[in-house]
């Protein structure tokens, strides 16, 4: 059998954008088969033979995809949930090829959750040993004193062992809550939870803000981008 897609999967499938981009690049004429301008969206197109540019560049199969989704809370962070709950593939449309989310939140975190089809680019961005930094917004149910936030800096006993050392800062206190800024290295199991919890508080609300050097900025919650190539090189430069 032909590799046959449209030419509308094949933009996307590369990695270049979204279908949705796609679609506009076709209307707008910025697409070429064998050198013929084609506007149609589901024009077919057989990778082994065709030639496709976009803006007079090859497009090639199989680039990697690198998505940057804005997770709201009640999301779950799987493919399917036999509950028929909301999961995070809601949010994003068929991009033509296969991605998942390096790492995980919680049913209740929201904030920024890598997606990509780099199976190695995710399971070193996942893997503690290489110590990518994830920075969480955090609300407590209580005030926490100095004292608190040192031994959370310090690090914590927690049932799988003490945590590495954290950056954490107060951003703020309410009457009776306080507001942290926290970055830890390793991304245990329900860890910014616990590591509250170890310091005789509760984390009312989580958002990761920020994954390594890559932050939320003007992304939407609920929606997603294609992290830039200097995002990417950023991320592996991350890793130590
Ligand atoms: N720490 C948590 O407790 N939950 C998350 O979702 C992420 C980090």
């Amino acid at each position: 059998m032909r590799p046959l897609k449209t030419l509308e999967r094949v933009l996307s499938k590369a990695g270049l954008g979204s279908r949705t981009e796609a679609r506009g690049w076709i209307a707008g004429g910025r697409v070429r088969v064998n050198g013929r301008t084609v506007r149609t969206p589901d024009f077919w197109v057989d990778f082994s033979r065709d030639r496709v540019t976009l803006d007079g560049k090859p497009v090639k199969p199989g680039k990697k995809l690198y998505l940057l989704l804005y997770k709201p809370a009640g999301y779950l962070t799987t493919y399917q949930d036999p509950q028929g709950r909301p999961t995070i593939y809601r949010l994003i449309e068929d991009l033509g090829a296969w991605v998942a989310p390096a790492g995980r939140l919680d049913l209740d975190t929201s904030g920024l959750l890598i997606l990509t089809s780099d199976t190695q680019f995710a399971e070193r961005l996942t893997n503690p040993l290489h110590k990518v930094p994830k920075t969480y917004l955090v609300k407590t149910s209580t005030l926490l004193g100095e004292e608190q936030l040192e031994q959370l800096r310090r690090g914590v006993t927690l049932k799988d062992g003490p945590t590495r050392p954290a950056v954490v800062n107060r951003l703020r206190d309410s009457q009776k809550y306080s507001y942290l800024e926290i970055t830890i290295t390793e991304g245990r199991n329900r860890q910014v939870r616990r590591m509250i919890e170890a310091v005789d508080s509760k984390v009312l609300k989580l958002v990761r803000t920020a994954i390594g050097p890559v932050r939320i900025g003007e992304l939407r919650i609920g929606r997603y981008r294609h992290l830039a190539a200097s995002e990417v090189e950023a991320l592996v430069a991350a890793q130590t």
